[in-house]
This record gives structure tokens, C-alpha cells and sequence, in this order.
């Protein structure tokens, strides 16, 4: 199974611009890039920030944006987010019955599960009963499947200092049932740090982040006050399989250097 990762989107209404640059341009390079070469991908989950201020004209301008891609496509929320607009926006994008964006995806690769970790007026993360009752009983439903997590926030210390104090608040609502779940967990992936991170914590979860497809933060671990670096438009390409799951990230307009046909190896 191949997914597409696309992360903090941080759409913009027409027009306007963020940190000096075109979101909606950013992600409509990378929708092109992923048809070019992953058109035959089975999926695209984009883990929050969709929208810098939840606007509508933003949303809007999201789904058009997304237009081209031929596969299914799953929305989370993050902290950027308004659930509301969203909802309003993309009608079609599946709600738990408290109305929650959270959903699963059964494969022949286990359970896919897409939280929903907006809280509004908090940067952090929030994961509140309700949330939690669905996990639980999404994960009894899963049986001895194997799941795989899709959020924005994530649910461990990322060790980045500006990120300290704005992860997933309630990451023990997640990480308890998890921890429960006999068929064990693949993978977590989140977004929110704009950043690549990769890991496991202490009791064997690995997780990873995709990089932001907008503004990229610099990966200074103590410097509590954030700042953006220039970057390339980029994406993860996540393979599920027998094997297990592997992470690719893919920049858009890097200037190749070589071809592989005139180099002698690695
Ligand atoms: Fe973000």
C-alpha cells in the first residue's frame, strides 16, 4: 500500500501570502508532483494545518487545490484549523458521531486511524473522552489487526524547545489504548512540527513527522521562539506492507547534481 503524507498545508485566502510565500502554489506543486509520480498511490492523508485561520475563502481554495488528485484523500485537523469551516467545506470527509474529523481506513496492511486533535484557541493538542471512547472502541472493532495512527499533534516529546509546551496535552488518551491494543501499532504519523523527526519511545512506538509543505521550521532544539527557513515544497511517501512501513520524504525543485548513470555508487 503506498500513502501520500502532506502536512501543514497552511492554506491562505487567495491572494494573500504567509511568511512571504504562496501556500496554496506550494501545495498545488506538490499535487502535481504526486500525480507525475505517485498517481498510482492509494491514498493522501494531509495531518492538519490545513488552513492558517480556518478561513473559508482559505478552505475553498484548499479543495481546489486538491482537485487533481485522482485517489481518495483523507483531512485532518490541526491547530490552525476550524472544525466548522472545515466541515462546511468538505462535507464529504468522514466525522465520528460526535462529530469529530476521526476516522478509519481497513486494509489488507491493518487499520488506519485518523485522529482528530483540535482544540480550538490552543496550540496544543486535545484529546477528550468522547475522543478517547472512539479510539478505544475503534480499536476493539480492529480486533488482532495492526494499526497505524494519522495526527497532527504528536503524542511524545518532540525535544524541540519551542514545541515543549504546545504538543498533545491529553497524549496519554491516545498512547493507553494503544498500549492495550493487541495487534500492536505500526506506525504514528503527525505533522505540526514542520520538520522531519523520526523515533521510538521508550516502550516501542516508533513515530515520524512529515515536512510541512509551507513554511519549514528550523531544527534548533533549544531556541524557544520559532523561525523558518527557506525550503522546497515537500511530501512523504509512506509504503505499508508485508515488510512493514517505510518513509520517504520528497522535495519538489531540488537541482540534481548527477545522474545516477555517471556515478560509481553511494
Ligand atoms: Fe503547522
Amino acid at each position: 500500500m503506498k500513502i501520500i503524507q502532506i502536512t501543514d498545508t497552511h492554506l491562505v485566502p487567495p491572494g494573500e501570502t504567509l511568511y512571504g510565500l504562496d501556500p496554496a502554489a506550494r501545495l498545488a506543486r506538490v499535487v502535481e508532483d504526486v500525480m507525475v509520480h505517485h498517481a498510482d498511490a492509494d491514498l493522501v492523508a494531509i495531518t492538519g494545518d490545513l488552513c492558517n485561520d480556518g478561513d473559508p475563502a482559505a478552505y475553498a481554495l484548499l479543495g481546489d487545490t486538491l482537485a487533481p488528485l485522482s485517489m481518495p484523500v483523507r483531512l485532518m485537523l490541526g491547530n490552525h484549523d476550524d472544525r466548522m469551516a472545515f466541515r462546511s467545506a468538505f462535507p464529504d470527509q468522514p466525522v465520528d458521531a460526535g462529530g469529530f474529523v476521526q476516522s478509519v481506513l481497513d486494509t489488507d496492511q491493518g487499520r488506519l486511524l485518523f485522529l482528530d486533535t483540535h482544540h480550538p484557541g490552543t496550540l496544543g493538542g486535545r484529546y477528550c473522552a468522547a475522543r478517547r471512547r472512539w479510539l478505544e472502541d475503534t480499536l476493539a472493532a480492529a480486533g488482532a489487526a495492526p494499526v497505524t495512527l494519522f495526527l497532527h499533534h504528536p503524542p511524545i516529546d518532540c525535544g524541540l524547545a519551542h514545541f515543549r509546551n504546545i504538543g498533545l496535552h491529553d497524549a496519554e488518551a491516545v498512547l493507553a489504548p494503544l498500549r492495550a491494543h493487541p495487534g500492536g501499532v505500526r506506525h504514528i504519523l503527525f505533522g505540526h512540527i514542520h520538520v522531519s523527526l523520526s523515533g521510538t519511545s521508550t516502550e516501542g512506538f516508533s513515530y515520524s513527522s512529515g515536512q510541512s509543505s509551507a513554511h519549514r521550521f528550523a531544527a534548533d532544539l533549544g531556541e524557544p521562539a520559532p523561525w523558518w527557513v527557506e525550503s522546497h515544497p515537500a511530501y512523504r511517501i509512506v509504503i505499508l506492507d508485508g515488510a512493514g512501513l517505510r518513509a520517504y520524504v520528497r522535495e519538489i525543485g531540488q537541482r540534481e547534481l548527477e545522474r545516477a548513470g555517471d556515478c560509481t555508487g553511494p
